[in-house]
């Protein structure tokens, strides 16, 4: 594939930047795959100074595929404790016996392969081929998106977003070849420290000069500076960007957070003491009342089919 004269100036802008700015990350010092899988999933919904002493504790207890895919789940999400949405660690656990079962504890390298591991979609396994095995593919997460949104097509606001596709395609026709690995990181690193949703620093941005959304926001400050005068210039780190992607509805009181808290009052029982119920209510609700019970039967259920809970008898434990 050629590459156009400004793609080839951003990669080099942004992987000279990413050389002298680059965070030192415990999983970039790695190459295994199963270390690389437990990394992304602890990342896809937490942010990294949360994860980085969550993953090393949870490599310390669970060292190898095979030392997960054999521990008592109750265990697995006993050390997921703080990092939220436990339903990762089940899938994560359930995607390490896939691949003691399915692969003979090899690692798949193939993205195709990847996918049909429980719980990996497509960014996941975009990103343990590419962090684990060092190929030149594209996907896309939330930084990546937002990086490429903007360097290749133009501002958040601006027109409808592009399908998945289309920025798929823009991703994959940047990839350098031969580094895959570095670029990848790079781009996300750029979306996570400067290209930030919020407030983009564009004035410390490596790619500012080639990037589309940069070139919009600056003909229309110029624009903005005219029609007010002369004398006036807003100064382009100050201009608020609206935030797209934010979650907005309250979190406390809501199934998630019953859900989290369900998790938690188990969490803290003995491993082999199982709760019943009724007792379990008013650990999750300050107001429980008997006729909250069928409700809190359905939440019970709920869990028990994703795997987190094991419910017998209107008895319930880690399973
Ligand atoms: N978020 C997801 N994967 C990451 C990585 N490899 N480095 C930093 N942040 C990430």
């Amino acid at each position: 594939m050629t590459t156009s004269p400004d793609a080839v100036a951003l990669q080099a802008r942004l992987l000279a930047w990413f050389a002298a700015n680059a965070r030192d990350l415990p999983w970039r010092h790695t190459r295994d795959p199963y270390a690389i899988l437990v990394s992304e999933i602890m990342l896809q919904q937490t942010q990294v100074e949360r994860v980085i002493p969550k993953y090393l504790a949870f490599l310390t207890t669970f060292p190898t595929l095979a030392a997960l895919a054999n521990a008592p789940t109750a265990e697995v999400i006993r050390m997921w404790a703080g990092l939220g949405y436990n339903r990762r660690a089940v899938n994560l656990q359930r995607a390490a016996r896939a691949v003691l079962e399915a692969h003979a504890g090899v690692f798949p390298r193939e993205v195709a392969a990847l996918l049909r591991l429980p719980g990996v979609g497509p960014y996941t396994a975009g990103a343990v081929a590419c962090f684990a095995f060092e190929q030149d593919v594209a996907f896309i997460d939330t930084n990546i998106r937002r990086v490429l949104r903007r360097a290749r097509v133009g501002p958040d606001q601006h027109a409808p977003a592009p399908a998945e596709r289309e920025l798929l395609a823009l991703g994959a026709a940047l990839v350098p070849s031969g580094q895959g690995w570095v670029w990848n990181q790079a781009l996300m690193e750029l979306g996570a420290l400067i290209c930030t949703a919020a407030a983009p620093s564009c004035h410390r941005c490596p790619i500012m000069a080639v990037c589309r959304a940069n070139a919009t926001w600056r003909t229309e400050e110029a624009a903005l500076v005219l029609a007010m005068g002369a004398n006036f210039a807003p100064a382009p780190a100050r201009v608020v960007r609206r935030v797209a992607e934010r979650r907005t509805e309250p979190y406390q009181g809501s199934r998630r957070w019953f859900r989290g808290r369900l998790v938690d009052a188990l969490r803290a029982l003995p491993s082999d003491v199982t709760m019943p119920l009724a007792d379990l209510g008013p650990l999750v609700k300050a107001d429980f009342q008997p006729t909250d019970l069928p409700w809190l039967h359905e939440l019970v259920t709920a869990l028990a089919h994703d795997g987190l809970v094991r419910l017998e008898d209107d008895h319930v434990r880690l399973p």
